[in-house]
C-alpha cells in the first residue's frame, strides 16, 4: 500500500520496501542515476528519490519533469545530504501523467495574481498547499474548540427568506427567467428567496432549545466592496449561548481565537515555516503574543475618544455615531494596543436590529473582535430577548415584523437572555498564515466580477 510522504519523513528506522506517489517537483540527472524531488500534498517537504538509470520504468525517466505525477517503490536509506535524514533509494520507478514543457508551475516567483487565474494547479505550489492544509486544520480545531465545550454543530439553511444583516446585500436565489417584483409569488419557493448572509438567526432557536450551539458554512454576500477582506462567499463561524451575556459572548470569542492560535503554532510547524520565510518575518512572534496576553476590551465611545485624541490623519474622519473604519481599528489594534482589541457597547444606529439595547438607550450590546494586520475578524452581540423591544426595533429599522414572526416567538415562548457572534474563517486564516488577501486563503475565490473555474 502506499504511503504518505509525511509518514515516510517521520520514520525513525530505515524500511524494507515502501510505497509512494506523487508529483515530481524537480528532477536531476546524472550519467548513471536521476534525483527526484517528490511530492505528494501530504506536507511540505520533498522526498528525494534517487533512482539508477537501468531500473524497471527508467526508460520514462526524461519524461518526468517537473509538475508529472509518479509512483515510486523502493527503500528509505539516510540521506547523505545536508537538512534531511531519509532518503529513498527506488528499485522500480512508474510515470504515471506526463507534464508538457507549459505546465505553468516550473519556476518559482509567480505572482500571486497569477497563480489565482489557475486556481486549478496552484494547491500544488509549496506555499498553497501550506494555506489549505493550515485550512483544513482550522476546520477541524473549530469542531474541537466548541464539541470539547458542549456545543452542538447545527446546520442552518443556505437558501433562505430572511435577511440577517439588514443590510440587502443578498444574492437572489430564482428559477424565473426575469427577475420581475411582481411575479414573486410565481417563483420557485413562491417568494422572494436568497443566499444566506449569516445563519444567526436560526441558530437562535436552536440555541433556545439545545442551550450551546454552533453553525460553519458558507455565506454570501452581495456588497461591492473590492477589499483584500471581502470575499462573495466565504465561511462563517456562528456559536449562539443560550442564558449568555455579552460578557460571556466576549470571552468564548476570545477564547475561541486564543484556541486556534495555539493549534496553529503548535500542529502546523513545517508549514508554519514557510508563511515565516516568505509571507510575514513577525507572524511567528505576533501569534506567540496572542496567545500568551490577554485581548484589550474598550467601549465604542472609549474607542472613539482615543482615536479623535491621537491626533492622526485619516483618510475617513472619526465621528462618533459612524462605523469604524478599517484604518481606525488598524491604528487601535497595531498603533495604539499593539494586541488584539474588543470593542463593545456600538451605537444602535449603525448596528442591526437583532441586537440587544442598552440601559443608556443609545448603545447596543455590540462586540467586535479586532486584530493587528486585519481588523474585524469577529463581529458578534447578545440578542434582544425582549419582545417589546424587539417590536420597536423592527420599526425603527423598517422591517415588516410579519417577515420575522418565527424570529418574535423565540421571545414569546419562554425567552432567555442569549447571545453569539460570527468569526470570518477566512479572516482567521490570513491572521494566522499572515497571507495578505483573502483571494490565496480560498480554494476558487468568489469577488464581485470573478467567478471562475
Ligand atoms: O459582522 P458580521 O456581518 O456579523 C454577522 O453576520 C452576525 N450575524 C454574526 C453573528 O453574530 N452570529 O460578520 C461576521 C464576520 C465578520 O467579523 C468578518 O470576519 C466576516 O464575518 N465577514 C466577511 N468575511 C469575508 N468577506 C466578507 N464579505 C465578510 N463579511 C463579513
Ligand atoms: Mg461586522
Amino acid at each position: 500500500m502506499r504511503t504518505l510522504i509525511k509518514h515516510v519523513l517521520h520514520r525513525e528506522e530505515p524500511t524494507e520496501e515502501i510505497h509512494v506517489a506523487g508529483w515530481v517537483r524537480t528532477r536531476r540527472d546524472s550519467k548513471t542515476f536521476s534525483f527526484i524531488e517528490l511530492n505528494d500534498g501530504s506536507c511540505l517537504v520533498n522526498l528525494q528519490v534517487v533512482a539508477d538509470s537501468g531500473m524497471p520504468g527508467s526508460d520514462d525517466l526524461h519524461h518526468m519533469s517537473t509538475g508529472s505525477s509518479i509512483e515510486v517503490k523502493g527503500r528509505l536509506v539516510e540521506s547523505p545530504a545536508k537538512g534531511q535524514k531519509w532518503e529513498m533509494q527506488a528499485t522500480e520507478i512508474k510515470l504515471l501523467g506526463a507534464a508538457p514543457d507549459d505546465f505553468p508551475l516550473q519556476k518559482k516567483g509567480h505572482t500571486p495574481e497569477f497563480l489565482r487565474s489557475i486556481s486549478h494547479l496552484r494547491p500544488r505550489a509549496n506555499l498553497y498547499g501550506a494555506v489549505f492544509r493550515v485550512r483544513s486544520r482550522m476546520a477541524y480545531a473549530i469542531h474541537r474548540f466548541f464539541q470539547e465545550r458542549d456545543f452542538f454543530y447545527v446546520h442552518t439553511p443556505i437558501i433562505t427568506a430572511s435577511d440577517c444583516e439588514g443590510a440587502g446585500e443578498m444574492f437572489r436565489v430564482t428559477t424565473l427567467p426575469d427577475h420581475d417584483a411582481a411575479n414573486d409569488a410565481e417563483d420557485f419557493f413562491g417568494k422572494r428567496a436568497f443566499l444566506t448572509v449569516s445563519g444567526q438567526l436560526e441558530g437562535e432557536a436552536f440555541a433556545c432549545a439545545l442551550s450551546n450551539i454552533y453553525t460553519f458554512g458558507p455565506t454570501f454576500r452581495a456588497e461591492n466592496s473590492h477589499t483584500s477582506r471581502h470575499a462573495s462567499e466565504f465561511w462563517m463561524v456562528e456559536p449562539e449561548m443560550a442564558f449568555c451575556d455579552l460578557e460571556g459572548d466576549m470571552d468564548v470569542a476570545e477564547a475561541m481565537v486564543k484556541f486556534l492560535v495555539t493549534e496553529m503554532l503548535e500542529h502546523q510547524e513545517g508549514d508554519l515555516d514557510i508563511f515565516a520565510r516568505f509571507v510575514d518575518k513577525g507572524l511567528k512572534e505576533r501569534l506567540e503574543f496572542v496567545k500568551d496576553r490577554p485581548f484589550e476590551r474598550i467601549s465604542y465611545t472609549d474607542a472613539v475618544d482615543l482615536l479623535i485624541k491621537s491626533g492622526v490623519k485619516f483618510e475617513y474622519p472619526v465621528q462618533y455615531g459612524h462605523n469604524l473604519q478599517s484604518e481606525h481599528e488598524r491604528w487601535l489594534t497595531e498603533e495604539h494596543f499593539k494586541c488584539p482589541v474588543t470593542v463593545f457597547n456600538y451605537p444602535k444606529e449603525i448596528k442591526p436590529f437583532y441586537m440587544r439595547l442598552n440601559e443608556d438607550d443609545k448603545t447596543v450590546t455590540a462586540m467586535d473582535v479586532l486584530v493587528p494586520g486585519i481588523g474585524e475578524i469577529i463581529g458578534g452581540s447578545q440578542r434582544e430577548e425582549r419582545l417589546d423591544v424587539l417590536l420597536e426595533n423592527f420599526e425603527r429599522h423598517g422591517i415588516d415584523p410579519g417577515h420575522y414572526d418565527w424570529y418574535a416567538d423565540l421571545r414569546k415562548f419562554g425567552t432567555v437572555p442569549h447571545a453569539g457572534f460570527g468569526l470570518g474563517f477566512e479572516r482567521l486564516l490570513m491572521f494566522v498564515t499572515g497571507m495578505h488577501n483573502i483571494r490565496d486563503v480560498i480554494a476558487f475565490a468568489r469577488t464581485p466580477g470573478h467567478c471562475e473555474f
